[in-house]
């Protein structure tokens, strides 16, 4: 018993959450879903691309858990009906391209 705890501690301890979360998620699905339904409002209110949202010095999201319950938050207030899958994509996406959670 004692030896399966460690190995499950080594197991879980060793990969971080953002590796885990994202090991199946596909980015580049992500960054489309993203560019179709999200941008045009960030970029109304922040210029640019509206990426300046997720790099700016207060920016909300602190975590790679906290970055996938913000995008389904947004789902569910734009009443987009994705899919888990949609939003860890989506997720994947902003963490690869601007958060970068380990
Ligand atoms: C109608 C406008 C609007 C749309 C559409 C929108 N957002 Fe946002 N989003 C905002 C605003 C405004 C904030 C900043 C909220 C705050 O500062 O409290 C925000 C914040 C965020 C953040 C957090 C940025 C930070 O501070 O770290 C993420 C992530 C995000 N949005 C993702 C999305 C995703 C994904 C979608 C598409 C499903 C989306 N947003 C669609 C207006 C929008």
């Amino acid at each position: 018993m004692r030896t399966l705890i460690a190995l499950l501690a080594i197991f879980f301890c060793s990969t971080t959450q953002a590796e885990t979360m994202f090991a199946h998620a596909d980015a580049k699905a992500g960054k489309a879903l993203l560019e179709k339904h999200c941008i045009s409002c960030h970029a109304s209110s922040f210029g640019g691309d509206g990426s300046g949202i997720y790099t700016r010095e207060d920016h909300k999201v602190k975590s790679a858990k906290g970055l996938v319950t913000q995008v389904r938050n947004c789902n569910t207030m734009l009443g987009l009906k994705w899919f888990d899958e949609d939003e860890l994509n989506v997720a994947a996406y902003l963490n690869q391209t601007y958060y970068q959670f380990k």
